[in-house]
């Protein structure tokens, strides 16, 4: 298995910033204590679909899912397909549980931490999708190995995804999309989608809107969509 500590030994390997806000309503700590357990990935042995599901299907994984929803639509949308999220923030996981609760969605798995530590976790190209939607932008220079857009991470991604599949990545932050065009053009194992830009300004059919998303178009923010194909 691909580890993305020996990769990149300065690009992340832990998490930075907070991973708790608001306190939690009665309702939303009991989610945490039956339901998170009951679906949260494992803290040893393979990743795979048939330790998570119990059988082999085509598995998503999702960095950073913030409060969820895109996870849960996609997993609603894809029901034979296996979902798996990562995400540090508390709050945020309880509105993932949330949504799964109300969708009834027995496809995902949640982690609450650090994605990459799951990631590495899984067999070599097990992964069909792998979603990265305005992952931390780390404006500061000096802050730009811990964006989630560099060669540890992104090796780590390349090796879990299976040749001829989809990494979707979004942003709103400028500097982060040239950043993130400068570091997946140099890599010869991801090849960009896109024709003309229409086709990274216009967000996909299946791809619905994160609420990070939402907030960043109030704030007059454009949108970049990116779509690699594994080579
Ligand atoms: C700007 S938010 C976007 C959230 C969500 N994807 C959206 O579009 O609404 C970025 C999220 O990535 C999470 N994050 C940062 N590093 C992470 C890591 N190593 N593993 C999992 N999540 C991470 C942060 O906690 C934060 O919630």
């Amino acid at each position: 298995m691909t580890t993305h500590k020996s990769g990149d030994p300065t690009t992340l390997n832990r998490l930075y910033g907070r991973s708790q806000g608001k306190p939690l309503r009665a309702g939303q700590q009991a989610l945490v204590d039956n339901l998170l357990p009951q679906i949260a990935v494992p803290e040893e042995g393979e990743v795979s679909s048939s330790a998570l599901f119990g059988d082999d299907r085509p598995l998503h994984f999702e960095i950073g899912f913030g409060g969820g929803e895109h996870l849960a639509y996609r997993a609603d949308l894809l029901p034979d397909h296996g979902f798996v999220g990562a995400a540090p923030f508390l709050n945020g996981v309880v509105a993932a549980l949330g949504h799964i609760r109300d969708a009834h969605l027995a496809n995902v798995r949640l982690h609450m931490g650090d994605a990459l530590d799951r990631l590495e976790r899984l067999p070599d190209a097990a992964l069909r999708f792998v979603y990265l939607l305005h992952p931390d932008p780390w404006p500061k220079a000096r802050h730009a190995k811990r964006r989630m857009v560099n060669d540890g991470p992104l090796d780590l991604i390349a090796a879990k995804l299976k040749p001829g599949h989809e990494f979707r990545l979004g942003t709103d932050d400028p500097t982060y999309c040239r950043w993130a065009m400068m570091v997946m053009n140099r890599r010869h194992d991801f090849v960009w989608t896109a024709q003309t830009p229409r086709d990274f300004l216009t967000r996909p059919d299946d791809w619905p809107e994160t609420r990070y998303e939402r907030k960043a178009r109030r704030q007059g923010h454009e949108v970049w969509y990116f779509t690699y194909i594994r080579v």
